[in-house]
């Protein structure tokens, strides 16, 4: 299965996104980590990973650009998910991995500037619905802040009912330290040994999004 995070700004939290699921995959599932980001965050993130964490689940990586397409294509019988992260804008990458991916999750935060990239992602996306017709498409919210969270988060939903075919998921990612720490060190959140109640809920969200996306599969 290949899922594609994916967003048209810069900075929305794809890369975090990716690598938290990615190792949430790998804790009983062979996984694939593609970076198709020339600025390679998510592959940092494994080499921090391998090097200082070898005990950890594994997740494969490799470094893919331009048309991903026929490449993930060869792969994804090799490998039971496949995680795709892409560049923080409209990218060839992005485009071509939404030819074959079977999920796609669009990362935003909840602000208007974020928001104002959805009609042309949703655009983009239905281009790619007439080549991969089954393809199952979700918006996510990223870095809400835990202060005013539910009025953002209430005008965002708001926002999203004008774009049916990205349906936001249920959870929330919001603005912790966690996230941050453990991506720089090649760990998710769901593997902290941190017990504060703000990594507690951090784990408890990247669970919720394991479920949201592939719980049911
Ligand atoms: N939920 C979060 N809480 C706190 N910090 C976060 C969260 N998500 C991402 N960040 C931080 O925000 C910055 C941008 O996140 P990230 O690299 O995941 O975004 P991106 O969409 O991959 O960016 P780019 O478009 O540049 O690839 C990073 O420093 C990351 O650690
Ligand atoms: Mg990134």
């Amino acid at each position: 299965m290949i899922i594609l995070i994916a967003s048209q700004k810069g900075g929305a939290g794809k890369t975090t996104i990716a690598t938290n699921l990615a190792a949430k995959l790998a804790i009983d599932s062979d996984v694939l980590l593609l970076d198709a980001d020339r600025q390679p965050s998510a592959t940092e993130w494994c080499i921090e990973r391998k090097e200082n964490h070898p005990k950890r689940p594994r997740v494969n990586c490799v470094q893919r650009y331009d048309d991903i397409d026929d490449t993930l294509d060869d792969l994804k019988d090799r490998y039971e998910y496949i995680v795709v992260d892409t560049p923080g804008k409209d990218s060839i990458e992005m485009r071509s991995a939404m030819l074959v991916a079977d999920i796609i999750i669009i990362p935003v935060r909840p602000s208007q500037t974020d928001l104002n990239t959805i009609p042309v992602v949703s655009r983009i996306i239905n281009q790619s619905k007439k080549i991969n017709p089954n393809v199952k498409v979700f918006g996510l919210l990223t870095m809400a802040s835990t202060n005013s969270q539910v009025k953002e988060i209430k005008e965002a939903t708001e926002f999203f009912l004008d774009f049916p075919s990205i349906p936001l998921l249920d959870v929330v990612i919001s603005d912790r330290k966690i996230y941050r720490d453990n991506m720089s060190e090649g760990l998710s959140v769901v593997e902290t040994g941190n017990l504060s109640d703000s990594a507690a809920k951090a784990k408890e969200e990247i669970n919720l999004l394991y479920k949201g996306i592939v719980g049911g599969h």
